[in-house]
């Protein structure tokens, strides 16, 4: 895979101003020497969103997440880091060069045609005689052959190393092993996919990239295989279809969200072509965030099994809580989409219909929950459960829906539900955003020794000249010591902080870290007073845990029965003196 060269993504970092960049989706005011709004990450109504123009970066106070032009389209528009360069460098007709990872590259490149040839493969198999069986199986399905031929199902033969022989003369042993498509048993490579149905999942750019197997035989256990997790497979953030069907999902501006391929298949068939499918139930934020380039409105339409309904519910939440407008399809009796069909009095205008009256989470939970039916006590429980969730809505105009919801549904008056909020804020059972705030969140480093350093990486970062007074060795706290040595390591490398950030590799804690004291201005005219004040801090402490290691050494010593020596006690005297200084 070809790869933005360096020189690239510091010219980006050096061209983009980030004030033209972040307020054209916040509202800036200038306070001091930087720019304040309203953070776009979280709803807020103090501005705690903080942008440096002189150090081209920005911070946000209540997340604890910052970082440079290129972090925060990552973090706003949800898109990847080469995206990010690309819109920028577009913007600003700044040259594109790439270079390559000839080895990462070839491998990438041989993963893309390992999946090539074996949905080939498959594909044929299903055409051929020996997939006579698969071929009837789906046209007793009524799945047709525009159908298969859309979707390129195919069909793995019931052997043991068909596709391996296929294909291992053409592949180096570590793209067999790393696509996935062979497990390694006792006498090597066997087929992964034996005796199934193949459904091949694609790349945004229509490459094939991993496969669901479903068993033709009823005995399997195993109903659907799928590929195990590769470097171009990722289950939790895949969807089943999404090649083909996201550009209707784009123009009608909402998405059907069903369970697996049948289900997908079944709706697509029928003209409902805005489809999706995870596989199975698990939704994840990843999903959310992949479809966000998408659209923002869902329509779950899961199976009516209890796995189902409560399904629907978690990934209602989690939709809810990333900014989607949500809409649930109750298709009633234990249906799956695929079912819902095979029933005579169901047809494409009742579904259509099951679309246009769907229903509100909220009003979906009361109901499958028979909340109605339950006594004050269970009921009460159940608005504290679900204010739970509410909590962690970022949007204030999706949450003041779900409270008004609520408050209607249940009979309760909105303040009265308003007024839980703040009461259940000390007692949250658990808080998954929190921790995802907690783990972005600078931990407060609270002794003299880690403020010190922070204080010194401060200046640091402001004035770059000063790393002939500082040496890494005054540094123990891993952040600052990470920090500092990348900033040395790469002094002539990079002009401003903005670019910096970019040698720091993957840690967000670093990165947020330098964002904070990068949109922290110091104190210039005691620049020097500081650094001296923060050194000897630091040197103090080196000599105070001297004292203490060596105190210790004398102590064991003494409880052993024997005496310490006269050197050791001589050592002990001079350190005390130089701290007594
Ligand atoms: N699934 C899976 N692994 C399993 C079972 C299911 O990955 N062991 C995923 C598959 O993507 C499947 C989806 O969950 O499509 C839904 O499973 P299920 O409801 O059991 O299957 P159906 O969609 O009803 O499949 P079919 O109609 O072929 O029986
Ligand atoms: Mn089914």
């Amino acid at each position: 895979m070809r790869r933005i060269a360096q020189e690239t993504i510091n010219r980006v970092l050096e061209e983009v101003d980030i004030f033209d960049v972040i307020s054209q989706y916040v509202d800036l005011k200038k306070r001091g020497r930087n720019y304040f709004g309203l953070s776009p990450f979280r709803s807020e109504t103090k501005p705690s969103f903080s942008v440096a123009p002189e150090k081209n970066m920005w911070y946000d106070f209540g997340s604890g997440q910052g970082g440079n032009a290129i972090q925060f389209l990552i973090e706003y528009e949800k898109i990847s880091f080469s995206e990010a360069i690309r819109s920028l460098a577009e913007k600003h007709s700044i040259e594109i060069i790439e270079v390559g990872n000839e080895q990462q590259s070839n491998l990438y490149d041989q993963l893309y045609e390992i999946h090539n040839l074996a949905y080939l493969f498959f594909s044929n198999n299903l055409k051929s005689s020996a997939g006579k069986k698969a071929s009837k199986y789906l046209n007793d399905r009524f799945f047709d052959k525009a159908i298969i031929e859309k979707f390129n199902i195919g069909f793995a033969s019931d052997s043991w190393d068909l596709l391996y022989k296929e294909l291992n003369q053409k592949f180096d042993e570590e793209v067999i092993e790393k696509s996935g498509l062979f497990s390694s048993g006792k006498k090597g490579f066997l087929d992964r996919f034996r005796n199934r149905i193949m459904f091949p999942f694609y790349s945004p750019s229509g490459k094939v990239i991993g496969f669901s197997g479903r068993s033709l035989s009823d005995k399997e256990d195993v109903k659907y295989l799928n590929s195990p997790e590769t470097l171009l497979f990722q289950k939790s953030k895949v969807f089943y279809g999404s090649y083909q069907t996201m550009p209707e999902i784009r123009k009608k501006n909402y998405v059907l969200l069903v369970e697996g391929q049948t289900d997908f298949l079944r709706l697509y068939e029928k003209g409902f072509k805005n489809v999706l499918a995870t596989s199975g139930t698990a939704f994840s934020t990843k999903h959310a965030n992949a479809l966000a380039k998408y659209t923002n409105r869902v329509i779950l339409t899961y199976d009516s099994d209890n796995a189902g309904v409560n399904a629907a519910i978690r990934t209602g939440y989690i939709l809810l809580q990333n900014g989607f407008e949500v809409r649930v399809i109750d298709l009633g009796d234990g249906l799956d989409p695929d079912d819902y069909f095979k029933l005579k009095e169901n047809s494409i205008l009742t579904f259509q219909e099951l679309i246009k009256t769907a229903f509100h989470p909220i009003n979906y939970i009361i109901n499958k929950k028979n909340i109605h039916s339950l006594g004050a006590s269970d009921k009460s429980k159940f608005l504290n459960e679900c204010i739970e969730e509410i909590k962690l809505v970022d949007d204030v105009i999706i949450r003041n829906d779900l409270i008004k919801r609520l408050s209607d549904e249940l009979g309760v008056i909105e303040n009265e539900v308003i007024g839980r909020f703040a009461e259940l804020k000390s007692n949250r059972r658990y808080n998954k955003k929190n921790e995802k705030d907690k783990k972005n969140q600078i931990k407060h480093y609270d002794s003299k020794s880690d403020k010190a350093q922070f204080e010194i990486l401060k200046l640091f970062i402001h004035n770059q000249k000063l790393s002939k007074d500082i040496s890494l060795s005054l540094f123990d706290n891993k952040l600052c010591y990470n920090i500092v040595k990348t900033i040395i390591d790469n002094s002539n490398r990079y002009k401003n902080v903005a670019q910096l950030l970019e040698y720091l590799g993957n840690a967000p804690e670093e990165r947020n870290l330098v964002a904070l004291l990068a949109v922290d201005v110091p104190d210039k005219e005691n620049e020097l007073n500081i650094l001296s004040d923060c050194i000897e801090t630091l040197e103090n402490q080196k000599i105070k845990n001297k004292i203490s290691k060596l105190r210790n050494q004398i102590r064991i010593i003494e409880e052993s029965g024997e005496i310490a020596s006269e050197e050791m006690v001589l050592d002990l005297i001079a350190l005390q003196k130089k701290t007594s200084k």
